[in-house]
Formats: C-alpha cells, sequence, structure tokens
C-alpha cells in the first residue's frame, strides 16, 4: 500500500491529526526542485556503481521528470499536494511514492538506496540557500549601487550631522548615504562568506553513520555543484550552526535596514522634512487626508524584528539536541526560508525608497545652518591660527554658542562686536577681536565642509575617495556572484544532460 509508504514496522497509518501535525509538505514547496535534482544525481550515481541497470535508471529519471514538469505548473502542483496531504510526511516521501504508483516497486523501491531522508533533507536545504545567498548578494549590490548613485546627486547637499539625536557637524547628504554604503559592504561580506560553508554536500551520510552501499559522494557532489563534501556522517545530517551562522548574518542585515529605514523616517517628518518620500512608496490615513505615512519603511523596521525572532528561534532549537537527526530540525526549514524571503523584499523595496525620494535641500541646509554645527570647525581655525588650547577655545565658542541661543537663537555671525569682545575678554585668550570675528562670519556651513578634510570626512574630495573604493569591492563582490552562478548554471547544465541522456527517448514518456 502506497500511503505507508516507510510503515514497513508499523501495522496502522499515522493518525491523520499527528500526520498534519508533522507534516512538513506545505513548506516543502520551497524545496521540491532540489529534492528532485538530488534524486536524479544520486539515480545517476547508483547507476554508476551498478545498482541500477540503465533501463531501471531511465524508468527513474523519466517519472522523476514527469514530477518536475508537472509541478512547474501551479494548478497541477496543488493537484499533486492536496491529493497526496493525508499520505506523506514530506516531500521526500511524496516524490518516492509517486515515483512508485507510476514505475512500481521494483524499480522505484530502488530509488532511495543508500540514502536516507535525513542526508536528503539538508542536502536540499543547502541547495536552496546557496540561491538564496546568490540573490541576497545580488540585491545588497543593488541598493549599494543605488545609494552611490543618489550620493553622486548630492555631494555638495549640506544636511546636519547628528549624535544623540541632537545636531552635531555639518555634512552632506552624500556623506550620509555613503555611510551606509560601507556599512551594506560588511553585509554583503558577511552573507558571501556564508555561501562556502553551505556549499558543501551531505548527500551519502545516509541516517547518521553512512551506508555500505559503494556510494561515490564525489560524484554525486560533483553533479550538484558542490565545491566540496562535508567529511564527518554524524556533522553532515545533524549540525545546522553553518545555517545558524547564516541567519545571524541576514539578521545584522536587517538591523542595518532597519536603521537607515529610521534615518529615513525620521527625516521625512515635517519637522526634519529633509527628505520626501515618493508617492509609490508612501502610505496614508483612512481618515485625515493630508497624511503621507512611511509605511514600507516601517515594514522593514518590524521584519526586522521578525528575522532576529528566526534566528532566536533557530538557536533555542537546536541547542539541546543530542547529536543525529531529530524531527525538530524540520522547524528550521521555515525559518531560514522565511528569513530569506523577509530578506529579500526588503531590500528590493529599500532600493525603491532610496531611488525614488527627493531631498529638500533648502530645508536641509536651513536647519543646518541654525544648528551651530559650525562651532567646531569655528574652534579648530582659532586653534590652527593661534596654536592655543583647544580646551580654552572650546570654552570660548560654549560661551558665543550660550550667548546666541540666550538672545533667540542667533547665529554666531549675527553676535555684535562688543559682546564678543566682552565673552573673549572673560576667557582671558589673547586673540584679535577683527581675526575672530572674520573667522566667525566666513565660516558658514559650505566652508566648515571644505575645511575639514581628514580621511573620511564629509570634504567633497573625500566622498571621491570613497565612492571609488565602495566601486571597487563592489566589483570583487559582483565577480564573485557572477562566477558562483556560472558554476551553478554549468553543473545543473550537466546535470539535465546526463538525465537526457540516461533517460531512453521514448515519445511518450520524453518530458
Ligand atoms: N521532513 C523531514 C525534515 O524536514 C525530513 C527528514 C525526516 N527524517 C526522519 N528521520 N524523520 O526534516
Amino acid at each position: 500500500m502506497i500511503d505507508v509508504l516507510y510503515r514497513s514496522r508499523q501495522k496502522e497509518n499515522l493518525d491523520k491529526d499527528v500526520l498534519n501535525f508533522l507534516s512538513s509538505l506545505k513548506e516543502d514547496v520551497n524545496i521540491l526542485t532540489y529534492d528532485i535534482l538530488g534524486t536524479q544525481a544520486h539515480c545517476l550515481m547508483l547507476n554508476k556503481i551498478g545498482i541500477l541497470t540503465p533501463d531501471e535508471l531511465s524508468k527513474i529519471l523519466s517519472s522523476l521528470s514527469k514530477i518536475k514538469f508537472e509541478s512547474k505548473n501551479k494548478e497541477s502542483l496543488q493537484n499533486i499536494f492536496s491529493d497526496k496531504l493525508f499520505l506523506s510526511e514530506d516531500i521526500h516521501e511524496l516524490i518516492e511514492t509517486l515515483v512508485i504508483e507510476d514505475i512500481g516497486i521494483d524499480i522505484g523501491g530502488k530509488m532511495h538506496t543508500g540514502r536516507s531522508r535525513n542526508d536528503q533533507v539538508i542536502l536540499d536545504v543547502r541547495m536552496k540557500l546557496r540561491d538564496d545567498i546568490i540573490d541576497i548578494c545580488e540585491l545588497i549590490i543593488n541598493v549599494i549601487k543605488s545609494l552611490i548613485g543618489k550620493s553622486k546627486e548630492h555631494t555638495n547637499t549640506i544636511i546636519s550631522l547628528y549624535t544623540h539625536l541632537q545636531q552635531a557637524q555639518i555634512g552632506t547628504v552624500s556623506h550620509y548615504l555613503l555611510s551606509y554604503t560601507f556599512n551594506l559592504l560588511r553585509d554583503l561580506e558577511r552573507v558571501s562568506s556564508s555561501f562556502e560553508k553551505i556549499n558543501l554536500s551531505p548527500l551519502g551520510s545516509c541516517a547518521i553513520g553512512g551506508t555500505g552501499i559503494p556510494i561515490d559522494r564525489n560524484y554525486t557532489a560533483s553533479l550538484l555543484g558542490f565545491e566540496g563534501l562535508l567529511e564527518n556522517s554524524i556533522d553532515a545530517t545533524s549540525s545546522r550552526d553553518s545555517m545558524i551562522e547564516y541567519l545571524s548574518f541576514l539578521s545584522i542585515l536587517m538591523s542595518t535596514l532597519s536603521r537607515i529605514a529610521e534615518d529615513f523616517i525620521l527625516w521625512s517628518t515635517s519637522e526634519f522634512n529633509y527628505i520626501e518620500l515618493s508617492d509609490r512608496y508612501s502610505s496614508t490615513s483612512s481618515v485625515m487626508p493630508q497624511k503621507k505615512n512611511p509605511d514600507p519603511l516601517e515594514i522593514i523596521r518590524s521584519r526586522t524584528s521578525i528575522v532576529i525572532g528566526m534566528l532566536i528561534s533557530s538557536l533555542s532549537l537546536i541547542k539541546n539536541l543530542p547529536s543525529g537527526y531529530h524531527r525538530d530540525l524540520q522547524d528550521l526549514k521555515p525559518l531560514l526560508s522565511n528569513s530569506a524571503r523577509i530578506v529579500k523584499e526588503s531590500l528590493l523595496i529599500m532600493k525603491g525608497v532610496i531611488d525614488t525620494f527627493n531631498v529638500n535641500k533648502k530645508n536641509a541646509f536651513n536647519s543646518a545652518n541654525k544648528s551651530y554645527g559650525v562651532s567646531l570647525d569655528i574652534a579648530e581655525q582659532i586653534v590652527i591660527k593661534y596654536n592655543i588650547s583647544f580646551r580654552k577655545v572650546h570654552k570660548l565658542i560654549g560661551a558665543l554658542v550660550q550667548h546666541a541661543v540666550k538672545n533667540e537663537n542667533i547665529s554666531l555671525s549675527q553676535i555684535s562686536k562688543e559682546d564678543v569682545n566682552k565673552i573673549l575678554k572673560f576667557t582671558q585668550i589673547k586673540i584679535n577681536i577683527d581675526e575672530l570675528m572674520s573667522i566667525i562670519k566666513d565660516t558658514t556651513p559650505e566652508k566648515s565642509i571644505l575645511f575639514r578634510n581628514s580621511y573620511g570626512s564629509p570634504n567633497p574630495m573625500q566622498q571621491k575617495d570613497m565612492v571609488n573604493s565602495i566601486e571597487k569591492s563592489l566589483l570583487v563582490y559582483c565577480k564573485v556572484v557572477s562566477e558562483r552562478k556560472e558554476l551553478l548554471y554549468a553543473a545543473f547544465d550537466n546535470l539535465e544532460k546526463e538525465v537526457i541522456l540516461n533517460t531512453i527517448v521514448d515519445n511518450e514518456k520524453n518530458y
């Protein structure tokens, strides 16, 4: 009986509610294609070592091709799933069931020789993760490119820099946007690095302790485009540390996106009014017609919490598991696939927000201009010119700011010469009052940016260098990603050819 495929010991079928409770079939849509590819490779190997005759291999391969073909169509996929929903615990059992239904147990029943669901499932997960990592890397690269593009438009756009959310120094919009690119570049480096740990084949480890069948693990690994093997069969089937490391990288990446979102949300408030989000990236209110809300950015912020939650769930899920496969591990699969889905969607939305927002240059400038953000620049010019103690000058400028604030927040250059002189005398700093007055008057926000030229500052020359270095690093990652893609395409191309070559041409069966 098909519905008891694995139940050779049990006399009864699983209770319906129990089956429903423990089945991963719905989640397994995400690994269906990988499962078929893995089985194709495994069967080609079984033929190579003489377990499957060419005819048996051909029958299995054409049956698998049928399932692959049908699963591409949403409707027929739903049919397969709903028909068998109460019969299979997961995609592995379902596919074996379908093949056996199609070609009989004598041949179809050979498919799972020398393999267990334990190495099979983690093979599928690793294959999906490889694709997700490639997608995520590409999407991060696109966001960085958008940030660079936008930053080039705003090399000279003045904006306040903040610490403690209080206006600090004078900056530029481009300097801000480039700061995110450096952060995202590290995220890219992290996510990209997990590819190497994931790209190792567990196939052939069997349930936990290998197999007596003379399998060829290297052959299946190379058919599936893996860089190498996971050496120890216990480790291969039970460890999930690399996946959790990857989830932690995704959580860090999301927290980067969330912080960028937070800046943009703040800047788009009417109080800041530094940027205006595109209408296409804003929501509104059901009752307040004037509202323009940054909901997509808020959702990025909230989804960050969800991804972090999934990292914590995954850590709690494995921390008490003894060696070997446990069904608990099944619940890691949705954590991995949902996190990847959220990350991909968030990167896509973030790119759109960046590409389409407008900077309110005037407003950003006026706010920076009113902020006393030039105070440090004035102090440093005095230090350079007169070589006097920075601390003493700090006190002088602090006293000038205090005076200006008390007088209806006038700017430092609006303080009368008389008042400046009084404060100067009080601090006992011996500098020429006219020279001091002209330093104060000359230090505009624009000059402040030009004056500050330390490595990494918002000075336009520094920003040019930053763009160059980011673009250089991006090229390296673009190359890494495209090489990985090419290797996988080549492997799957070759696998497809082997499958066709080993499937006896018979028009009826030729899918
Ligand atoms: N559905 C299972 C999972 O996703 C497949 C492995 C089941 N293995 C087992 N020994 N019950 O993890």
